[in-house]
């Protein structure tokens, strides 16, 4: 059933990969976007950087402004080759298939991790594991920040169902008119910080009117 969800959510991203930048034109989140945009261009100046799930590269962009070099990793061929295609200035940006379940491939020691719109599609019975694979990839007291959704009536996908792990769903359409059931959740600030407690230092969370951030420093 896990490796069901897990196939059924990499993909629907595949088939998604050339209407996937859509998702940044919804008009009323513009403000949002510019201001992550804005701090995720100098929040890794000079470091090291992993990013797991890049997609398309349209947060690399960004993370590429300050960072020194950038490993992005996504489970799919056809995210990663849209995302090859971008311009990421001096920063050292390599583009490596893998898993973020296992990170097969990823050299560990970087500096800091990064990822964005991930999270909230790890099943909840799956995030210590992610967690555990991310950590390890990365140096002692690395830091980390992820960015995601927050659910936002209205705006928002509507929620189709709960299983019985607490995963929330949605019904998704396509361009070619194709509906994918898609897992998505959406945590609260505490579930969040209950999350990583055991995992994670300093932890920040910033709410945004349509997304959310966390910074954090890994505890290794
Ligand atoms: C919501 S998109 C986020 C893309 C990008 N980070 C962004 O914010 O624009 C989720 C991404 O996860 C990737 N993905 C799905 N399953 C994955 C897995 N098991 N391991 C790594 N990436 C996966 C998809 O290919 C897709 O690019």
């Amino acid at each position: 059933m896990k490796q069901e969800i897990d196939k059924a959510m990499a993909d629907y991203y595949a088939r998604r990969a050339s209407e996937y930048e859509r998702v940044y034109q919804k008009p009323e989140r513009q403000a949002d976007l510019r201001r992550l945009a804005d701090l995720l261009s100098s929040a890794f100046a000079g470091q090291d950087v992993l990013e797991v799930a890049c997609g398309t590269g349209y947060w690399t962009q960004f993370i590429a402004k300050s960072a020194r070099s950038i490993v992005a990793t996504d489970i799919n061929p056809e995210v990663l080759d849209i995302a090859r295609r971008k311009d990421y200035g001096p920063c050292w940006v390599t583009f490596l298939e893998s898993s973020a379940y296992s990170l097969a491939g990823v050299e560990a020691g970087c500096s800091a991790g990064f990822h964005g719109f991930w999270w909230s599609h790890i099943p909840v019975q799956k995030i210590g594991a992610f967690i555990t694979c991310f950590h390890a990839a990365l140096s002692k007291d690395a830091m980390v920040v992820m960015i995601d959704n927050a659910y936002v009536e209205g705006s928002s996908t509507p929620i189709s169902r709960r299983d019985e792990n607490g995963n929330t769903y949605q019904i998704r359409q396509l361009q070619d008119g194709t509906k994918h059931e898609v897992l998505k959740n959406f945590p609260s600030s505490l579930g969040l910080r209950t999350i990583l407690k055991p995992h994670a230092n300093d932890v920040r969370v910033t709410p945004f009117d349509y997304y959310w951030m966390v910074r954090y420093r890994t505890k290794r």
